[in-house]
């Protein structure tokens, strides 16, 4: 009997609400709790027979918080709003005895900058109280950190470079969306870029290095090196490594349209007098731009992400690479959603359920690689991501 509170009702928060409630062996009383009702209400509709129940919530106010946790008591909250409300959540969780699992680091809203010092920083509190704190447990960061510990697990001894690489090879028919939050996107991909090498951070201009990279079933897209979250745990949990970079597809007309938009300052988060009123020019763009959660019906194509890993086993060099590839069709026809919000919801899903089926508990605040793999990579597959590996390859890297 576990019951489980999911907070934000977007496109990931629609398909941990469908995933969830797909387990009930595990996951036996569900709310969804968002800052619009009537998004959660839509969600428990599609999915039919009073599944799950919903509520209203600003997650940006630790006492509302706080007031729905101690009334439906739940034993984990899956915190899929934005990374603005990480913390706030975790406090609530401190001062109601709650588990905590999130797919996005904490970024504060006026400074485009994510790091998991803030977060980290809560780890003495969690432990004392005795409970959990899962970070990053979607797709990227989340499989990517499990994949890494999978890989240095079964079949390094020492694993020396990683590179995650993220191919969305999907077409929405839209001339310019974003697959997930149009705020939180625009503010992560316009950033400096940023890899690990020979233990020190070596900084980038914006999409400076890029190179063609195959993907598999897709072929050759141009891949660009961003700076991405798990590298900052990744390379603090897997001392070994020598080198760790990120590598994102975007395609021409993607770029082009994110400069227009740069140029023009709607990139900007500074906020500017509009008519008398306040306004951040990248919320207001956001407004504007397609839901991310209503891009699955026309989208065609697939996602490509996994880790290609280079490191010694038994004094010989080895290489290797594990991926996952998700039809956005596929995604929605089961969800409603495309793939991107499916890759991030489903493992936020099984990280939620390692807690419950106690197989990943410790006390503390943790990033993904630092649990076993194995149960994890086991579930991947059941619930709609089956994963490839593929030994002694050219990486391209
Ligand atoms: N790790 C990964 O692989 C990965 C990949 C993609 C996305 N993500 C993360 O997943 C999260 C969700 O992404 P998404 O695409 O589903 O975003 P989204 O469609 O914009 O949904 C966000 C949801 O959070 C709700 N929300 C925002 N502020 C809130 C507040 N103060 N209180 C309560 N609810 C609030 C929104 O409510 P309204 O409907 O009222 O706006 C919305 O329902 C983001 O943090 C994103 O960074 C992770």
């Amino acid at each position: 009997m576990a019951k489980v509170l999911i907070i934000g009702a977007g496109g990931v928060g629609t398909v941990v609400a469908h995933k969830v409630a797909r387990v009930p062996q595990v996951f036996t009383d569900i709310l969804l709790a968002s800052r619009t009702k009537t998004k959660c209400d839509a969600i428990a509709q599609a999915l039919g027979g009073n599944k799950i129940k919903t509520a209203q919530v600003d997650a940006d106010h630790v006492p509302q918080l706080v007031q729905l946790f101690k009334s439906f008591k739940p034993e984990i909250v899956i915190n899929v709003a934005l990374p603005y409300q990480d913390l706030t959540i975790m406090e609530a969780c401190l001062e109601t005895g709650v588990n905590y699992l999130d797919t996005a680091s904490y970024e504060p809203p006026d400074l485009a900058k994510f790091e998991y010092k803030w977060q980290w920083a809560y780890h003495d509190r969690f432990k004392k109280a005795g409970l959990t704190a899962i970070l990053g447990c979607g797709f990227d960061p989340g499989v990517t950190g499990v994949f890494t510990a999978y890989a240095a697990k079964h079949h390094f001894d020492e694993i020396h470079y990683l590179d995650i690489v993220d191919c969305n090879a999907g077409d929405h028919g839209k001339p310019f969306a974003t697959n997930f939050n149009p705020e939180i996107n625009i503010r992560e991909v316009t950033q400096r870029g940023k890899y690990w090498e020979d233990g020190k951070w070596i900084e980038t201009e914006p999409h400076e290095i890029h190179k063609p990279l195959n993907y598999p079933d897709i072929g050759p897209r141009e891949s660009y090196l961003i700076y991405h979250e798990e590298l900052e745990s990744l390379v603090k949990n897997f001392p070994t490594l020598k080198r760790a970079r990120f590598w994102m597809t975007f395609s021409q007309e993607y770029l082009t349209h994110l400069r227009v938009i740069q140029n023009i300052g709607m990139a900007s988060i500074k906020p500017i007098l509009y008519e008398g009123k306040e306004i951040v020019p990248l919320q207001f763009l956001k407004a504007v731009l397609p839901n991310p959660a209503g891009l699955g019906e026309h989208y065609s194509g697939e996602t490509s992400i996994g880790c290609r890993i280079k490191g010694i086993r038994d004094q010989k060099e080895r290489t290797y690479y594990i991926y996952n590839n998700c039809k956005h069709q596929d995604a929605y026809r089961e969800t409603g959603a495309q793939a991107v919000s499916y890759t991030t919801g489903v493992p936020a899903m099984i990280g939620a359920m390692m807690f419950l089926t106690g197989k990943w508990q410790k006390a503390g605040v943790f990033n993904t690689e630092e649990f076993d793999p194995d149960p994890f990579m086991e579930q991947l597959p059941l619930h709609g991501l089956p994963w490839h590996e593929l030994h002694g390859i050219d990486l391209e890297l």
